[in-house]
């Protein structure tokens, strides 16, 4: 490559954390990432079923496996009280939120993140009692679904990748063509963000705007992480994803699942995730700090915000009137492109990430931060 890579000053791609202690932290990582995420109590050999975790949310029930047994038939209070437990949640612990309400949904069937599985699932929200379900290929946890009438388009960047056309060529020769402004390529991207993400291996991973997924495929075949959703907002691009899955031999499919959301709303409770990815998708959201301010809420302390951007700064910094093209094309398009890195830095900062760190290759940059401990 013409140009090498830059890392910044205060940066360094690997962690100084010495192999024992970062194996500890993982396995702590992946223990207490088991208290949020039912795949991991599916993957138990006496995994209960989803009529046997309802029970084990009854009281008194640990001495007796006849839960739902009502030893006293004349209480009608009780039997009102079990009849709209039935109704209600079948399983309690779970990271996804109501995009809404920011609770976390109850799983009211089927509870599994298996892509495999989660068209047959629903969800229910305990404060608004929404209802999300899933179709044959994702989970819909917008805002806005389930409307009938009601739609609301978005801006340009996101629209566009909604188109079928557009997802269906974007793993198909679009996204090799960034080498032209530096961008290195999927595996050799993954081996460099691999560094930052050191200290939440282990843990959960969201690909937020994961497009057709290839970098949510690598994430669940690399085995590194406990859990991968793949998030989007475009339908085609999720669905692109899903059929790049079953074309895959041997694909964990158990500890990967699709989910449709809104970078800025994102259906996930406070402080749950271990690290979040945005390849390439910066500069196509709407608001960066809106996104950015809710990754930094759904970050754990510790966790880690990775993503890649095309950077302003370098050549293109001697373009005359630059701030008032970027303004204009801001205007009309609804995109960010070409921050700079300073400007970067200050985004982390601004939503409480801090630790920021940057790898540059002419126009790409790959940035890292950290959710403070
Ligand atoms: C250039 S693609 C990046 C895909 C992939 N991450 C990569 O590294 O190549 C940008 C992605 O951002 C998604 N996107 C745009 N606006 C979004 C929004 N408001 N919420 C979630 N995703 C959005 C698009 O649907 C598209 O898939």
């Amino acid at each position: 490559m013409a140009t090498p890579m830059a890392v910044t000053a205060n940066t360094s791609l690997f962690s100084n954390l010495p192999l024992s202690s970062s194996l500890n932290r993982s396995t702590r990582l992946f223990f207490t990432s088991l208290a949020f995420s039912p795949t991991k109590f599916r993957l138990r050999p006496a995994a209960p079923t989803s009529s046997s975790s309802s029970s084990s949310s009854s009281s008194s029930s640990s001495s007796s496996p006849a839960t739902f047994v009502d030893t006293n038939p004349t209480n009608s209070i009780v039997a009102e009280e079990e009849k709209e437990e039935e109704k209600e949640v079948k399983q309690s612990s779970n990271l996804l939120a109501c995009p809404v309400c920011y609770d976390s949904l109850k799983w009211t069937s089927n509870p599994s993140l298996s892509v495999d599985t989660i068209g047959g699932s629903s969800l229910q929200c305990g404060t608004c009692q929404k209802t999300y379900v899933g179709n044959q290929t994702h989970l819909d946890l917008t805002v806005t679904t389930g409307a009938k009438s009601y739609g609301e388009p978005m801006s340009l960047t996101t629209e566009f990748f909604r188109l079928p056309l557009i997802s269906a060529l974007y793993e198909r020769g679009w996204r090799q063509s960034f080498f032209v402004g530096g961008f290195p390529g999927p595996e050799k991207e993954f081996e460099m963000m691999k560094g930052f993400l050191k200290p939440v291996l282990g843990g959960n991973i969201i690909d937020a705007s994961c497009g057709s997924g290839l970098f949510s495929r690598l994430f669940a075949k690399s085995g590194l992480f406990s859990l991968v959703v793949a998030l989007d907002y475009s339908e085609n691009m999720l669905q692109q994803c899903y059929e790049f899955i079953q074309q895959e031999e041997n694909f964990p499919k158990e500890n990967f699942t699709l989910v449709r959301a809104d970078i800025s709303r994102l259906p996930f409770v406070s402080s749950s995730i271990d690290a979040v990815h945005a390849g390439a998708a910066l500069h196509c959201w709407p608001s960066p700090s809106a996104a950015v301010a809710e990754i930094s809420r759904i970050l754990r302390p510790g966790g880690v915000f990775v993503a890649t951007t095309a950077i302003y700064d370098g050549p293109l910094a001697l373009v005359p009137f630059r701030s008032t093209l970027r303004q204009s094309a801001r205007q009309v398009s609804g995109s960010n492109f070409f921050l700079s890195e300073r400007e970067l830095e200050e985004l982390c900062r601004a939503c409480g990430l801090v630790g920021f760190k940057c790898i540059r290759n002419r126009l790409f940059v790959m940035i890292s931060a950290t959710k403070p401990s």
